[in-house]
């Protein structure tokens, strides 16, 4: 009977994302778009996304197979295995069926769990469910394993710049550097058509973009003040920004991320909270009156608001914004990839401190949670976490594709999504050594995967 667990989280992590990519200024003038609309307007560097070899299961494989044997996790010590995703492949069979090879290997196949979905939500119900099941009476003692993986992709148009792909596997147990404050959390969940998928034949959303970024905010709004209530009600004292040390949000672009984050400043001054000096309270009074309807659509303060959270943001948001900026948005691995990138910025200063993520799905779901930071101990520690990502080498040996490139790439995935038996060029050149690729989809729509050699030379079986 295995003991209480305590400081329940995440371990481990491991983050893929697809070595092809596009600079966001190259798009920008393929496009005809103004210069700066995609880098400074929407604040991207560059978009990675999926060619013909890899897809959400390839990468799901690569992440979760590399994250086991970098921590030396025996496969037979998972119990529980979600995936979060938005990307479908399939309307019955689960990405965590494909995922099951790598565990009936060893023996295993007493693992619970399927795939959550709900636009980049998925992952956090992923989450939040292998934690709750390790805080639970149904724990067996072994490890949970979440899987956030998705391309996303779009129609040519404004929003096409917002894609971005990856995968990131993250272990979930006991005693682990990143625990969850499990009281301070909280939900917004709604019914909106603001970015939806109905055409399933087709892999790209119907999207209604302006309205997806005020729901994204009146989500972000909720959420904050049902945390600060909880807080209030459990600590006795108010709760503001200077209570975290760092925030993460979901990333679909940088932009959205600077104006949530400001927001958070609006609504701490509209609670009179004392991380709102004289000078700002200056600048934010004028907008006090405003109605919440008026303040989501009033430009001076979007910018009243950014001008007086610039230092704020600085310090607890920008070390978060690497690999968004780099990869794009990757839907539910999107806040993952940003915590991803605090570690990786962070790593041997992050001990004590408190980060406040804010997930955001949608159609709409969202929750805004806390984790605590510790060192951890070997291999489940920060600074392996951050050696393991190993992200700065990765984001350093990606490709980059001209504009014609990427369209046409676009093409051919589009032609093949839904699509059946067909071989793809099995071209593994760019992807890194122990990389899954998808090799055939056969007349029964069935999907075949290799995995490239390591660098050992160690060929593991495709399936
Ligand atoms: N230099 C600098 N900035 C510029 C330039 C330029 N030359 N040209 C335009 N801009 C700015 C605009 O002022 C605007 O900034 P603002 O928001 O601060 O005003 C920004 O660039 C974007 O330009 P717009 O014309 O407002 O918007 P556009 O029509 O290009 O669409 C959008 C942007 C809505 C984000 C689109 O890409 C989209 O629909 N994406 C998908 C939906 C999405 O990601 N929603 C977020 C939440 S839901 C989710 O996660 C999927």
């Amino acid at each position: 009977m295995a003991l209480q667990p305590k400081n329940v989280g995440i371990l481990a992590m491991e983050v893929y994302f697809p070595p092809t990519c596009i600079q966001q200024e190259v798009l920008e003038a393929h496009d005809g778009a103004s210069k700066g609309k995609y880098t400074i307007g929407l604040g991207q560097d560059c978009m990675a996304f999926c060619t013909d070899v890899e897809d959400v299961i390839s990468m799901s494989l690569t992440a979760v197979s590399s994250l086991l044997e970098k921590y030396g996790v025996d496969p037979k010590q998972i119990g529980r295995l979600e995936v979060g995703s938005e990307t479908v492949l399939d309307k019955s069979k689960s990405i965590k069926t494909f995922l099951m090879p790598i565990f009936e290997k060893c023996g295993n196949t007493d693992i619970e769990g399927v795939d959550s979905t709900n636009a980049c939500y998925g992952g956090t119900a992923a989450l939040f469910n292998c934690v709750n099941w390790v805080e639970s009476s149904s724990w067996d003692g072994r490890y949970g394993l979440v899987v956030c993986t998705d391309s996303a992709v779009y129609a040519e148009g404004p929003a096409r710049p917002t894609g971005g792909a990856a995968a990131i596997a993250m272990l979930i147990g006991p005693n682990a550097p990143i625990s969850f404050e499990s009281k301070l959390r909280a939900s917004h969940m709604a019914h909106a058509y603001d970015f939806y998928k109905p055409d399933l034949a087709s892999e790209y959303p119907v999207v209604d973009g302006k309205l997806s970024q005020t729901c994204y905010l009146m989500a972000l709004d909720s959420c904050y003040k049902s945390l600060c209530d909880k807080y209030e009600k459990l600590q006795g004292k108010q709760f503001s920004v200077v209570d975290v040390d760092y925030f993460v949000f979901h990333s679909p672009y940088n932009k959205l991320v600077q104006k949530s984050f400001a927001r958070l400043l609006f609504n701490d001054f509209l609670r009179s909270a004392s991380s709102i000096g004289e000078s700002a309270k200056e600048k934010l009074a004028p907008f006090s009156s405003l109605t919440s309807d008026e303040s989501y659509q009033s430009r001076d303060l979007e910018k009243a608001s950014q001008q007086v959270a610039k230092p704020f943001y600085d310090a607890k948001v920008q070390p978060s914004t690497l690999v968004p900026k780099q990869v794009g948005n990757m839907y539910t691995a999107s806040i993952y990839a940003a915590f991803a990138s605090l570690i990786h910025n962070k790593h041997s200063t992050l001990a004590g401190q408190r980060v406040m993520l804010f997930s955001y799905g949608s159609g709409l779901s969202s929750s805004m949670f806390s984790v605590r930071l510790n060192e951890g101990q070997h291999p489940f520690n920060l600074s392996n976490i951050a050696s393991v990502m190993n992200i700065a080498e990765k984001l350093k040996s990606r490709q980059e594709f001209p504009p014609e490139k990427f369209v046409e790439t676009m093409k051919v995935m589009e032609h093949r999504y839904g699509g059946k038996d067909f071989v793809t060029s099995k071209d593994c050149s760019l992807l890194a050594p122990g990389t899954y690729y998808l090799t055939e989809v056969d007349s029964k729509y069935r999907r075949f995967y290799s995995k490239k050699a390591n660098e050992n030379g160690t060929l593991a079986n495709g399936h």
